[in-house]
């Protein structure tokens, strides 16, 4: 079956995902013919102005057809799901694999513009399995076409963002939060709004083909500040209490019971805490794009007032 190829057509994958979902949005804001890939175009619904395409990146099945007349296709899949599909030990082969079948299907369409969203790489310390395989994507898909931007973020600050998520749902749920050894480690989080922009932009901004740029907002902060200033933007009043250990594995099945997420979702994400997790060069993507991005305090409160929108925060 062939689709309608539409000029400037872009592709984006992870449609049914919380980037890919908000990047569909932002692509059709502006008048883009976007043709969306999901495992189960169901759960796309319609969406007027929006090609639905039924495809798997690890099986490699749709991706043709998707890929089909696309100047640009967007990279915004993972595998981090529950252990009914593969489990966790098997994320990274089958990233690996989804990556490389997208990189021999855009190199055989002709498509050269991909742009993939990553994470940001530890400092001085090793990568924990989920930032490995992330780089690991990066890496093939870099090789693989010499025009195609890999983007690394670290913690999206948006209400649908499942790290930032966790983080308001230990606030709402714990009075005493229990702060283990990562609490000192560093990262700078990025506004939802912001990485949807650098997103929306790539195509435009010629300089960014065949590179590898960190983005991020511009407020360098502890994981344990990050948690307490959550705490005091939701206006509630919370406890923390210093630990001198991490044990991320029972620590992790702890979160994932007390947050309601899969612990498929859960240990990857505490891994990667480990470590201080700081942009390289953040500062030249802006300049490169035109774009200031938000303080962390104000996507905080964007993303607050975005989930309480559509669900009630029950925190007191
Ligand atoms: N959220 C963040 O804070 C954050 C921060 C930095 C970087 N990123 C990066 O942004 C990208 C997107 O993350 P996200 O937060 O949007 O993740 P997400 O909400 O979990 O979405 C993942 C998407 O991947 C799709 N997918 C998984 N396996 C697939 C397969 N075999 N074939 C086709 N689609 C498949 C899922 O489809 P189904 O609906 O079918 O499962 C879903 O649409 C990732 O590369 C992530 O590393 C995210």
């Amino acid at each position: 079956m062939g689709v309608n190829n539409l000029e400037s057509m872009e592709l984006v994958t992870g449609a049914t995902g919380y980037v890919g979902g908000k990047l569909v949005g932002r692509l059709l804001e502006e008048g883009r013919a976007v043709r969306a890939l999901a495992r189960d175009p169901s759960r796309l619904g319609a969406r007027e102005g929006v090609q639905v395409v039924a495809g798997d990146l690890v099986s490699g099945e749709g991706l043709r057809v998707a890929l089909e007349g696309c100047e640009v296709a967007y990279y915004l899949v993972h595998s981090m799901e529950a252990a009914s599909s593969g489990g966790r030990t098997g994320f990274a082969g089958r990233d690996r694999r989804a990556a490389e079948n997208f990189a021999a299907a855009a190199c055989a369409a002709g498509v050269e513009r991909v742009i993939y969203l990553g994470g940001i790489t530890p400092v001085g310390g090793r990568p924990s399995p989920h930032i490995a395989s992330r780089i690991e994507v990066e890496q093939i898909l870099l090789e693989s076409m010499p025009e195609a931007t890999a983007l690394r973020a670290s913690i999206l600050i948006g209400a649908g963002s499942s790290s930032f998520r966790v983080l308001v749902r230990l606030v709402e749920r714990l009075r005493l939060l229990p702060l283990p050894a990562w609490r000192t480690n560093r990262t700078q989080p990025i506004a939802e709004r912001d990485a949807i922009e650098f997103l929306a932009r790539t195509p435009q901004v010629a300089a960014t083909a065949g590179r590898s740029l960190d983005i991020a907002g511009p407020d360098v902060i502890s994981y344990g500040a990050m948690i307490e200033q959550i705490a005091e933007l939701m206006g509630v009043s919370r406890t923390p209490i210093s630990l001198g250990f991490s044990l991320t594995p029972p620590a992790s099945a702890l979160v994932s019971a007390v947050t309601g997420q899969p612990i498929e979702l859960v240990r990857p994400l505490m891994e990667s805490l480990e470590h201080d997790l700081l942009p390289r060069n953040a500062g030249e993507a802006q300049e490169m794009y035109g774009l200031r991005p938000l303080s962390f305090d104000r996507a905080v409160e964007r993303a607050l007032a975005q989930w309480a929108a559509v669900e009630e925060l029950a925190a007191r």
